[in-house]
């Protein structure tokens, strides 16, 4: 069968990860189990870094090399950029004088935006999204919790790359013990990622409080279905088709399933760092105008996000 021709190994399997914060860890330590992964930092203080994960299962080390950024080394195959959605070009750019004219960038960012930004840029290679529901955080910058298990998909992104090198992919994935899929249509995942993290994130950093508590506040309880009319607005404009209500209906079952969670936006705020508000409600709002619509609500909490951290 194809599925399983896919499944043969293939030469040249090492993984270059651009990024290994929570998620960028997770994917590390799951795919050295199967085959050579090496870190990209800039600045590295060591030649490696033991990174240690834990799940329900148990906890596992794995030491794996970290080579800076920007300075030369063997030409990277595969590379999974896992960085925050801000850095994600900034960082390629680093590296791109080690990229050969068939390297598969994978893209694993939250949000919209920085992904076109990258295809635009290097259009000449196969570039790919990967969107997951994984629950990755982290105790210490090298203890990631596999907090929760979820579901990736993968797809093609531009014309360079293919569905089928996508399954080949997500077969690696599984067998790392990452449950995931390909796709050919990536970009209707990133929106309803987006359209999920526009109704929860910015709420859960302005309000300071953990997912499930969202639906105790008038201020979320108030402003989420004219919220939802608009990303509904966007994404139909965007050719997925959807309805405020299923979207409402899709964030409060999100509400629920990960109601103990610190949303990765009020996690930044939290250690002061930038957050991906532009990639998020930021997005919505540019490509809404872009369109001839207005996004109130999530230009309003853009700016109260941004109030809390520029
Ligand atoms: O960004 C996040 O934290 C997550 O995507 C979500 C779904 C909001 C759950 O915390």
């Amino acid at each position: 069968m194809g599925h399983l021709a896919m499944t043969q190994p293939t030469p040249h399997e090492d993984w270059h990860i651009l990024g290994a914060g929570a998620l960028g860890g997770l994917w590390a330590v799951r795919l050295s189990q199967l085959m050579p992964v090496y870190l990209l930092a800039r600045n590295p203080t060591s030649p490696s870094r033991a990174l240690h994960l834990q799940d329900q299962q148990g906890s596992q080390s794995r030491t794996l090399p970290v080579e800076p950024i920007n300075a030369p080394g063997a030409p990277i195959r595969q590379l999974l950029v896992a960085t925050k959605s801000y850095d994600a070009l900034p960082a390629l750019q680093a590296v791109s004088h080690r990229l050969l004219p068939n390297t598969a960038i994978y893209l694993m960012q939250n949000g919209l935006g920085s992904q076109e930004a990258v295809v635009r840029q290097y259009s000449r290679y196969p570039i790919y999204a990967v969107t997951t529901t994984e629950g990755a955080n982290r105790r210490s910058p090298d203890e990631i919790i596999h907090a929760g298990r979820g579901q990736s998909w993968i797809g093609p992104l531009n014309e360079r790359a293919s569905l089928a090198r996508a399954n080949v992919t997500a077969c690696r994935f599984r067998e790392a013990g990452l449950e995931s899929q390909a796709t050919p249509d990536i970009r209707h995942r990133l929106w309803l990622k987006l359209a999920i993290n526009c109704a929860i994130n910015p709420f859960t950093a302005v309000l300071n409080c953990p997912n499930g508590e969202l639906i105790h506040y008038a201020f979320f309880n108030e402003r989420l279905p004219a919220l939802c009319e608009e990303v509904a607005q966007a994404m139909s404009l965007a050719g997925y088709p959807t309805t405020a209500t299923a979207l409402q209906t899709q964030v409060q079952e999100v509400i629920s399933g990960t109601a103990a969670n610190i949303s990765s936006m009020l996690q930044d705020i939290r250690a002061g760092r930038r957050t991906e508000i532009d990639a998020i409600n930021g997005y919505l709002v540019q490509f809404s105008q872009a369109q001839g619509l207005q996004a109130p609500i999530n230009e309003d909490l853009v700016q109260r996000v941004l109030a809390l951290h520029p």
